[in-house]
């Protein structure tokens, strides 16, 4: 069976009408555009900013927001108009089935592991952060740390071993998403209000203590003094990917990482009131909104506190550090900041976690992984069984990765499945160009060819160890597929007992 084989769009709306599927269409746009905001706010804000401001961006890193905005908008529109066409759960994965074939369908789900599984373990690594700077720093750097960290601290090195607040973090939500998938809505409204609250107040009060000579200049000059590190070391900004607007792309490949989330509107399809129509409202309007935040915050926390600070003392919980340190009268924020943090960083891991594994279940009834990924608890109706392989491997990473390798390897994930959505859109535009489209991307092909582009270019300027590791997992993800998926491909071994277009040639 040929590895192009396709699900047909009719035949997958059909199923999702049918029974089976039980989920209640309860979710109107303002719900919608809340579950966005609640994936979507959460470490790439409150950690990544200040790496990218520190190492490569500076106080450009705002421009670093825009770019990343941009290309997300793009494929955005490519994600809406799919989600409206197929308005069924399994995201970007189901899209790609439908229009470009299983194996292309395969390596979107491959590439969506590195979005979902790591991007919950590089969120639980800034939540273990956050964790340690809440008790005043006690845990241990050693236990929480991963093995590749180090760091001066009055005058003794020390060396991570592992990560055990990310661990349990991790375990306490997979054990939740054992219990049941349904997020409460209400549970996730209260934490969107508590995060886009924390973030208004911190741009309020912050805006006040911004410095004009932080701001200046506002680009990373090549001739900047070189930072010291954690470790002690000292970090150059000659490199093309450390300064100017080299630095601003690299920026946007890390600072990307924020807006991750908004396409996990699109899971949503099956409980929406109206999908296509709120769907791209959702999508769009979650994204628009957030661009707006993340650009003033990180104006308020370049201007509050140097760039070069978050290399050092500042690396760590930086926007509690730049409160406690320049915002004198305001340790009550710091704390209050913190919390809200930590709830955010959660609330953003149950989503991931959740995500990952609905992915996992569909590939899992398409045949293309075990049964055991679709396995449900007796009781509990969830895929407990995947949740725990997940939790373990998910884990594996969070213990022993520090935050900006699992971040930039989420990144690349992430951006790779995007530049094919927007590939995707393009093709199905030519091959079915009549089929039912309640909400059309505008442009075709104009905004997804620059989708593609933006994307692809802020996955080039990510670290290249990060690239070959990417690289790696895509071979490995290709040698299942060979060796087991596509043999166990339902829709593949219905294709080997239809007729095909040679048995008839041949005759
Ligand atoms: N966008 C999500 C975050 O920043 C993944 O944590």
């Amino acid at each position: 069976m040929s590895v192009f084989v396709k699900k047909s769009i009719s035949s997958l709306l059909a199923s999702s009408e049918e029974g089976g599927h039980t989920l209640k269409r309860t979710l109107g746009v303002w719900s919608l555009i809340a579950l966005g905001i609640g994936a979507i706010i959460g470490a790439g804000l409150f950690v990544r900013t200040a790496a990218a401001a520190g190492g490569f961006a500076g106080p450009a890193v705002t421009i670093s927001f825009v770019i990343a905005a941009v290309g997300c908008a793009f494929a955005g529109l490519c994600y809406a108009e799919f989600a409206s066409i197929i308005p069924i759960a399994g995201s970007a994965y189901t899209y790609a089935y439908a229009t470009m074939g299983e194996i292309v369908a395969w390596i979107i789900g491959w590439a969506l592991i590195l979005e979902y599984a790591l991007g919950a373990a590089t969120v639980s690594i800034s939540w273990s952060e956050y964790a340690n700077k809440l008790v005043g720093g006690k845990i241990p750097y050693e236990w929480c740390h991963s093995p590749m960290e180090s760091a001066i601290m009055n005058g003794v090195h020390h060396h991570g071993i592992i990560n055990i607040p990310a661990l349990v973090i991790l375990l306490l939500l997979s054990l939740l998403l054992v219990k049941g998938t349904q997020e409460s809505a209400i549970v996730n409204g209260i934490i969107v209000f508590l995060k886009v609250a924390i973030v208004l107040v911190f741009i309020a009060i912050g805006w006040g203590f911004i410095k004009a000579a932080n701001h200046t200049p506002y680009i990373i000059p090549a001739n900047a003094p070189p930072a010291t590190l954690p470790d002690g070391t000292q970090y150059s900004y000659l490199d093309f990917f450390h300064h100017g607007w080299g630095g601003i792309l690299r920026g946007a490949g890390i600072v990307f990482f924020a807006f991750i989330g908004f396409d996990a509107v699109s899971t949503a399809a099956q409980e929406a009131k109206n999908p296509k129509k709120d769907m791209p409202i959702g999508i769009l309007g979650s994204l628009a909104i957030c661009t707006v935040l993340y650009i003033l915050f990180s104006w308020v926390l370049t201007g509050v506190a140097p760039y070069q600070d978050f290399m050092h003392a500042g690396k760590e919980a930086s926007v509690a550090y730049a409160i406690s340190t320049y915002m004198a009268g305001y340790g009550w924020l710091a704390t209050l900041v913190t919390v809200a943090i930590l709830l955010g960083f959660s609330s953003v891991i149950l989503v991931m976690l959740l995500g990952q594994s609905r992915v996992f279940y569909t590939m899992s009834t398409d045949g293309l992984l075990p049964k055991v990924f679709s396995d449900l608890h007796p009781k509990f109706k969830t895929p407990y069984k995947s949740n725990l392989i997940l939790f373990v491997f998910v884990g594996l990473f969070a213990a022993f990765l520090p935050e900006s390798v699992a971040g930039d390897l989420t990144s690349v994930g992430t951006l790779f499945a995007f530049v094919l959505v927007c590939i995707g859109v393009t093709i199905l535009r030519y091959k079915d160009p009549n089929l039912p489209r309640p909400f059309k991307t505008p442009l075709v092909p104009v905004v997804p060819f620059l989708g593609a582009v933006i994307c692809f270019a802020m996955i080039v300027s990510l670290p290249l160890p990060t690239l070959a590791s990417a690289f790696g997992w895509m071979v490995i993800g290709l040698l299942i597929y060979l060796g087991y998926s596509k043999n166990n491909s339902k829709l593949g071994k219905m294709g080997d007992v239809l007729p095909r277009a040679s048995d008839f040639e041949k005759k």
